[in-house]
Formats: C-alpha cells, structure tokens, sequence
C-alpha cells in the first residue's frame, strides 16, 4: 500500500506512538486538542490530567475505537486512518477505566472468550500466563460477577496481556486497588517495560507517575506539559534552599540578600526562611558562611525537594501566593 510507506514503520525503531495536532470534539464540545507528543518504543509514558481532561478520549482516540477530528496520529508505527484499524489492533491492547467482563462467565472463561477474539495461538499458554502475571491463577474459575472490583480489574489487565501487544494502554489500572494490588500492577508495568513493551499510562496517582514513567505528560484539554519528572520539577519551580534557625535572624535581608547565586529569600511558614537560589553548589556553602558570620545558630539548610504532585498542583491547581522578597525588588 503506497499511500502508508512514508508513516509505516511497524518493525522499525521509530517512535511507538505519535501524535500531531491530534484532537477530538463531540459536537460543540472539545474533548482534547492540539495534543502532540511522541512516546518512544520501550518507554513508560504517563498521561495525567483532571476528571474531564480527555485522557480516556485520547486513549480511545489511539486506539482506534474513535477517529480524531483533528489532526493525525501513528500508533506501533502505523498510520492511524479507518483503514489501518486492524493492523493497529494487532499490535496494541487497552485496558479501559470499566473493565468489560461476561459477569456470568468466569475469570478463565472471559480470557478464552477474548483469546479466541483476538485469534491468539496456544490460547491455554497465554491464558494461564496472563492469569499468573496478574496473580489471579487462583481465581480462574471463579465468576466474574461476583469478584471485587479490584479483582475485575486485575482480570481486565490479564485481558490486555493475551494478545502480546506491542504497545499496551491502561487506562488507570490502579484506580481502585489497594496497595498491594497496586504494587502488583507496579512490578507487571515494570517487567512489561523490560520486555520491551511501550506503556501508555493513565493515572490519578501522581506518585505512581513518577515512581513508574520514564516521562509524562499533563493533559487539560490542551496539552500543559511534557518530560521527564525530574525535568519538569525544574522547569515548574526555582530551585530553593531552606534554613532554619534556633532563633530569628535579626536582620535577614543583611543576610541573604547579596550573596552569590540567591536571587529571592521570604518567611516559610514554619518560622524558617525560603531561599530561590540560581545553583545550590554556589548558594549552599555562601549562605552558611554568612549564617555563620551573623552569629545564628544553624540548624539545617537544605535543598527543597518538589514531586511531581507540586508540579502537577501547581500547572492544574490554585497558585499558592508567592511573596518572595528578592533583591531586585
Ligand atoms: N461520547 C462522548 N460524548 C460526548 N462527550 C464526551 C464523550 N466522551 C467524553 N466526552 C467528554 O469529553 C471530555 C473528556 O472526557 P474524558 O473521559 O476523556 O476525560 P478523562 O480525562 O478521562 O477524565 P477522568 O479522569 O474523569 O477519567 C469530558 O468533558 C467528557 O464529558
Ligand atoms: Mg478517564
């Protein structure tokens, strides 16, 4: 087929999954767009956002299951077009928010009901492989109606893993799951990984985001960011160092202000202070110095640590007041 030789790269090495100026709209209403990325094949990429951000629409977007209204998008190396929807579906499984299960079938039956979906070979080896990796070899005969809801889901995820898929979605697979069953799923995203399989994740667990992906992106409507976490805590915040003291200092500004590499310094709310510094290596030892200097006994400095839930709070949340006093002002 000419018309796919410029974006079919099925077998190459290029990106798993890309997508440019993808969105989506039900009538008037925009579920996402001007959403383009690249996940690279092998990675874990998470995909956060708010209740209504268009994570799932986007997830159902590149999987096929509905067609952009803007935009294009490749998905395991292959254009996403009507046509290649098949060829796309071998190659990738999503598991969806609601687990979609035969209530009055059971664990095993379901899996051989979408095995023989999926026209999987050695159905029985896939099943029982499946069932192992979610821990569910136990539950295998049981009925689906009338498992727990984390067991469901777990029995959907075993669903995801049948048809060997190269590019796996989960659509937040641990919403749900206590933490055991969380960490489960954890150690499965990572062995997943180590097989090669590309993960596109959906999560409300900032810190399961940043535990698991090699980069994420913070999806509201439009797209608000993308990168590595650590990467992200850096372009979102200004580095800072934090001191306290046994005792106030008497004239902070006398302090802080001037020396090499802080630029700002304000009260923190524990009654120590709050230095944005340019490089901790420079400001560091100089703040010490000067501390040391003004007579105040030091009881710690150290640098101040963002995660990714202050990145993410800070993007989507209401903006804490910043009231640094800074030397320039
Ligand atoms: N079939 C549909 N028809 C109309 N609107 C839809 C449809 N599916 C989704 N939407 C709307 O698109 C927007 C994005 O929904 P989506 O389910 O993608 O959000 P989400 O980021 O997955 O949210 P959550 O975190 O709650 O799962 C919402 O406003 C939703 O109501
Ligand atoms: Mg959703």
């Amino acid at each position: 087929m000419p018309s796919q030789r410029g974006t079919d790269n099925s077998h190459g090495v290029g990106p798993a999954i890309v997508a440019d100026g993808l969105g989506k709209r039900f009538g008037d209403r925009i579920a996402f767009e001007d959403v383009s990325f690249e996940v690279a094949r092998g990675e874990v990429f998470g995909f956060l956002g708010p209740n209504g951000a268009g994570k799932t629409t986007t997830v159902r977007t590149l999987g096929t299951l509905l067609a952009p209204t803007a935009g294009s998008a490749t998905v395991a190396g292959i254009a996403l077009t009507p046509e290649n929807g098949t060829r796309i579906r071998g190659r990738i499984a999503i598991m969806p928010e609601s687990p979609g299960l035969y209530e009055r079938l059971s664990v095993v039956e379901n899996l051989a009901y979408f095995a023989g979906l999926y026209e999987a070979p050695d159905p029985a080896e896939r099943i029982a492989d499946a069932l192992a990796s979610v821990n569910l070899t136990d539950r295998a005969a049981q009925l689906c109606g009338t498992l727990s809801k984390g067991l469901r889901q777990r029995v959907s995820l075993a669903r995801a893993l049948l048809g060997n898929p190269q590019v796996l979605f989960l659509d937040e697979p641990t919403s749900g799951l206590d933490p055991v069953a969380a960490h489960d799923v954890h150690e499965l995203i990572e062995q997943l990984r180590g097989r090669g399989v590309t993960v596109f994740l959906t999560t409300h667990r900032l810190e399961e985001a940043e535990r698991l992906c090699d980069r994420v992106a913070i999806l509201n409507t439009t797209l608000r960011i993308i990168g590595r976490p650590d990467e992200l805590r850096q372009r979102v915040f200004a580095t800072s160092l934090r001191v306290t003291t046994r005792q106030p200092l008497d004239r902070p500004d006398a302090v802080f202000i001037g020396l090499p590499a802080v630029q700002a310094w304000r009260e923190d709310e524990s009654g120590g202070y709050l230095l944005t510094v340019t490089d901790t290596a420079i400001a560091a030892p100089a703040v010490t110095r000067a501390l040391v200097a003004a007579c105040a006994d030091v009881l710690s400095i150290s640098e101040v640590a963002h995660s990714l839930e202050d990145v993410y709070l800070r993007l989507i949340g209401p903006r804490p007041a910043d009231t640094d006093r800074g030397a320039a002002s």
